[in-house]
């Protein structure tokens, strides 16, 4: 079967049709699904069935693996992976214990890990469980988001450094371990240069990490939060997003260094069960 590669339409995103990543892929096939992401940022692959040794085979072709942190993260808890390269996001709880991350409230516009100096390039989630409704998982292109930067704020960033605050998890909670930020210079994370360059496509993108405690380098704060402020309403614009609606055996792969995810809150009440698995990035440039 060959490989189909459709589009969204949205700004970014396309479905991967005629895989089975159950198998692994051909020299071919994983040069044809390495270009598409390089085009559309996240690929979606449906029905897939597989184990989290393939999601772990699939996901090393783009790169050497993170290991999911044990403790003191917001990774906590997942002690029914059966692997070390797979991080649970759940809002299960056993015995007590959240099985993963994330629990059931909505993650906020970000991009993974970008405070630690070398983020992760790519995320890739699987689903096994998902609740009747919410949950929703939406993508934004920053190449795009950059593109199309009015000039007075392109300006405003040309040469710029952020902060990328490492004190709480994407839905807004203090790490383990974590003082509470109350002056963003100060906040511990990684610096990264606001324009970035994406190394295998040479394209140019806007990298922010996530709103909460952001300070731009070098400014006065009030200047950095009102800066900050209209960056992110911009990056936010629905014409620069896609939102995947999830369905069991779904798997989207997405390139943090040129895309920002969130997801929509969810019942609690209901099980979201997926695996994940982190593959390795360098230091942004
Ligand atoms: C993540 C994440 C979104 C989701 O795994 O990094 O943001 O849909 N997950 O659970
Ligand atoms: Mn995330």
């Amino acid at each position: 079967m060959p490989v189909e590669i459709i589009p969204t339409g949205a700004a970014l995103g396309a479905e991967v049709r005629g895989l089975d990543l159950s198998r692994p892929l051909s020299d071919d096939d994983f040069e044809a699904v390495l270009q598409a992401w390089y085009d559309h940022i996240v690929l979606l692959f449906r029905r897939q069935k597989i184990s989290d040794d393939d999601l772990i085979g699939f996901s090393r072709r783009f790169g050497d693996l993170d290991i999911a942190p044990a403790s003191a993260t917001d990774m906590a808890g997942s002690q029914t992976k059966s692997r070390p390269e797979i991080w649970i996001i759940s809002n299960v709880v056993e015995d007590g214990k959240p099985i993963g991350a994330l629990g059931d409230k909505e993650a906020e516009w970000h991009t993974d890990m970008s405070y630690v100096d070398e983020p992760p390039m790519a995320s890739c989630l699987y689903s096994l469980e998902i609740p009747d409704s919410g949950g929703d998982t939406s993508f934004a292109n920053m190449y795009k988001a950059l593109e199309e930067l009015p000039d007075d704020l392109r300006a405003a960033i040309e040469g710029r450094v952020c902060n990328h605050d490492s004190s709480t998890t994407s839905v807004g909670e203090l790490r383990a371990g974590a003082n509470e930020v109350i002056d963003v210079t100060k906040a511990p994370g990684a610096k990264h240069p606001v324009i970035r360059t994406h190394p295998a496509t040479g394209g140019k993108s806007l990298y922010l990490g996530r709103r909460l405690n952001g300070y731009i380098e070098d400014l006065p704060v009030a200047e950095s939060e009102a800066l900050l402020d209209r960056l992110w309403a911009h990056c936010a614009k629905p014409e620069f997003a896609w939102t995947h609606q999830w369905a069991v055996g779904d798997l989207l792969i997405w390139d943090n260094r040129c895309a920002i995810h969130r997801r929509d809150a969810f019942d609690g009440s209901q099980r979201r069960v997926m695996h994940r698995a982190q593959i390795k990035g360098k230091q942004p440039f």
